[in-house]
């Protein structure tokens, strides 16, 4: 698999990277134990996935945990984004203040003594704006070697422009997929700045798999869904399966994404074995320019005008 460049950090990260959300997540994503999921980020990282997206606010800190047993014996092989503003106990706190706090809460959840990115996770438009310290601040913590990069989570167009026009950052998360394309409109712009982009929710948190429809029934997280969006995205569903002529529409959904040389790394949440080791197959192979165009055009013609909710 391709590795690139991230973040300035001097590191290259693989393409095909892992969404950590679901680890130790029984909340919001069905049981899986702390075990297996040590087993599963120490298995990825033999298949040569380097990259690990993480949060403190992610199953209350488990996450990262989880993350910093798998990786202690190999620290230097893995590139470690997590982030700021969401705590362990599910406060949120984004003041400038804190921040140390709550790098070294993560820090020592991980068991390392260094972040490789922090992200600001989700935060306002006055930071987003610039009107703030953060970023000030974080150059001191990269300066102190505590990270090595840093930027932001954000989940809309709008945000993504605004970090653009505003901040001077090594990093963005963005939400992008075969259902939200918006943002794909301003990657030029943020390679010729030369800001590493990571896709988050590539799956659309399940759907561009293929597997749900509008009979689905949905548990944790899932359950945000209304009616009316269930029926929308069952349509789409629909549509993707017919221009792929496919039922798994995974490798496609996956392999989209790829196709835009902008991303550094796509993050699928990842779930167990088998879910890692279709992944790894998919990225071996390129989406056809024809499908491609079709998604493109099933966004601009039925979904842009009216997007869907997250
Ligand atoms: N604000 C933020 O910064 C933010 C927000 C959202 C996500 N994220 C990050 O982005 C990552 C990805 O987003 P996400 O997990 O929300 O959504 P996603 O990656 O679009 O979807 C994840 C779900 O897709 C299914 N899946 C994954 N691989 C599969 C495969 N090979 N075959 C069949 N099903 C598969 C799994 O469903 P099952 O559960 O049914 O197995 C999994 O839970 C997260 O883990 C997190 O790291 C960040």
């Amino acid at each position: 698999m391709k590795k690139v460049e991230y973040a300035h950090t001097k590191k290259k990260v693989n393409r095909l990277g892992f969404g950590s959300w679901q680890l130790g997540n029984t909340e919001f994503w069905g049981y899986m134990s702390v075990e297996d999921g040590v087993q599963l980020v120490k298995h990825a990282i033999k298949k040569g996935i380097n990259f690990f997206d993480t949060a403190p606010g992610y199953a209350s800190g488990m996450s990262e945990t989880i993350i910093g047993m798998a990786i202690k014996d190999q620290r230097d092989r893995v590139v470690i984004n997590t982030k700021f503003g969401h705590t362990a106990d599910g406060e949120t706190d984004f003041s400038v203040f804190s921040l140390r706090k709550q790098i070294s809460e993560s820090l020592e959840r991980l068991q390392t003594d260094y972040i490789d990115s922090l992200l600001l996770h989700n935060p306002g438009f006055d930071i987003l704006e610039g009107k703030t310290l953060h970023v000030q601040e974080l150059k001191k913590l990269k300066e102190e070697g505590l990270i090595r990069a840093f930027g932001v989570s954000i989940d809309t167009k709008e945000e993504f422009d605004t970090v653009l026009d505003h901040l001077e950052i090594d990093v963005i998360e963005i939400l992008f997929n075969v259902f939200f394309q918006d943002v794909s409109e301003s990657f030029k712009k943020a390679r010729a700045k030369g800001i590493s982009l990571i896709a988050k929710v590539p799956l659309d948190s399940g759907w561009l798999t293929g597997k749900y429809d509008e009979f689905s029934e949905f548990e944790g997280i899932r359950m945000r869904w209304d009616d009316e969006t269930i029926d929308r995205r069952a349509k789409f569903v629909r549509k993707c399966k017919d221009i792929t002529q496919s039922e798994d529409l995974t490798p496609y959904a996956m392999q989209f994404i790829l196709s835009y040389d902008e991303i550094t790394t796509v993050i699928p949440g990842i779930k167990n074995v088998d879910q890692l080791r279709d992944h790894l197959e998919y990225v071996k192979e390129a989406l056809s320019p024809e499908t491609k165009e079709a998604f493109i055009k099933l966004y601009n013609e039925e979904i842009k005008d009216n997007p869907l909710p997250w």
